[in-house]
């Protein structure tokens, strides 16, 4: 089965072409990623407008890049993929409908794929990682530790009650005048900086759900840059490292008491799975592996271009999906908000309606 995935649901403009051969092992013909960090590096963070204006201009040459680097046609292909939320809804626009034309340009099914669903799947793309496993999903978007029980069953074990990890640190490298992204400067500059100069919050520390929050880590760094501001070199790189430390040890926390909610309800899991633009951060992949010998399971950390945003990672859900028979046809919607576990958010609208009541 060969399956072109699309993904433009943020500043990633990205086209490949995913191939599952008979024996059942995963092959990417080709992984083709456009960033446009540059567009919106002035601006501090992603612009939306920009973000799908860019997707617009670049989309149709991915596609055909990634087509001519895997050497096939339209007419090889037994489906395309695109990610159809949640994402920057002008960029989901852009993507869904292009694949939606190819779709009917060729008679080629269609489907459309949650894009955490894609990131959450990747570990089977690259380590074939049996189900169930314990997914911790990083990203500048996203926290989230996840129960992944098979394709479409997926239960949310914990979440961020505010920021997202990845933001937590690009608000970090924001705040201390570090480029963006941030997550990359941060722990450049924590590489030479002194972790224990700066007494930070552990949010969450010891609770026995596995939620995160970032805001008072975030608030507490603010208060303590701006008590010895102005700042000098040293201090940013002793403020980066007291901050990714505080960080390092809330996600060995929050994951420890996933793992063990994980656990008590589906038993033990094949292994520990990150995912997302912040599992590229080094401190936090040795603090995942020690967790996950601690308590007798594996890590897989999928290569880095695999845990950022990428196209092939929607290709090889496509495959997953397309494998149980599942399409879309052409009417299918592009959703900004498309939760993972449809249950959770649920129970959360449900929550939100009594208190409101
Ligand atoms: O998954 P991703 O590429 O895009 C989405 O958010 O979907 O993740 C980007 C996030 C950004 O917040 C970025 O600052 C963070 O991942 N990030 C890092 C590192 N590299 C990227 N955070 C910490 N350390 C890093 N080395
Ligand atoms: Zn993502």
């Amino acid at each position: 089965m060969i399956v072109l995935g699309i993904e433009t649901t943020c500043d990633e403009t990205a086209a490949a072409v995913v191939e599952r051969t008979p024996e059942g092992g995963a092959r990417i013909l080709s992984n083709i990623v456009l960033s446009q960090i540059a567009e919106h590096a002035a601006y501090g963070g992603v612009v939306p407008e920009i973000a799908a204006r860019a997707h617009v201009e670049a989309l149709d040459l991915i596609i055909s890049q990634a087509m001519t680097e895997a050497g096939k046609s339209f007419a090889d292909l037994n489906g395309i993929a695109a990610s159809g939320g949640p994402g920057l809804i002008g960029g989901v626009i852009v993507g869904l409908t292009t694949a939606k034309a190819i779709a009917m340009a060729t008679g080629k099914p269609l489907i459309s794929i949650n894009h955490l669903e894609a990131h959450a799947l990747t570990a089977r793309l690259t380590d074939n990682t049996q189900f169930p496993y314990c997914l911790f999903l990083a990203s500048g978007g996203h926290t989230q530790i996840v129960a992944v029980r098979g394709v479409g069953d997926y239960v949310r074990l914990g979440t961020t009650q505010d920021d997202a990890i990845g933001e937590a640190f690009d608000k970090t490298a924001k705040l201390l005048g570090l480029g963006y992204p941030g997550g990359p400067q941060v722990e450049l500059e924590a590489a030479r900086g002194n972790s224990t100069r700066f007494v930070l919050p552990r949010p969450m520390q010891h609770r026995k759900e596995a939620d995160f929050s970032f805001s008072g880590l975030k608030t507490a760094l603010r208060l303590e840059a701006e008590k010895i501001a102005p700042l000098t070199d040293r201090d940013v790189s002793d403020l980066c490292a007291s901050f990714q430390q505080a960080v390092v040890d809330v996600v060995y926390d929050r994951l420890r008491a996933g793992l063990r909610l994980f656990r008590e309800q589906y038993g033990a899991p094949t292994a520990l799975v990150v995912a997302g633009g912040v599992a590229a951060n080094q401190a936090i992949r040795t603090v995942l592996q020690r967790l996950a010998s601690e308590v007798g399971t594996v890590l897989v950390a999928p290569p880095l271009d695999l845990c950022t945003d990428n196209a092939a990672m929607i290709a090889w859900a496509g495959i997953e999906k397309f494998s149980l028979g599942a399409r879309d046809t052409l009417d299918v919607a592009p959703r900004a908000r498309w939760p993972l576990d449809q249950l959770a958010a649920d129970r959360g609208a449900l929550l939100k309606t009594a208190a409101y009541k």
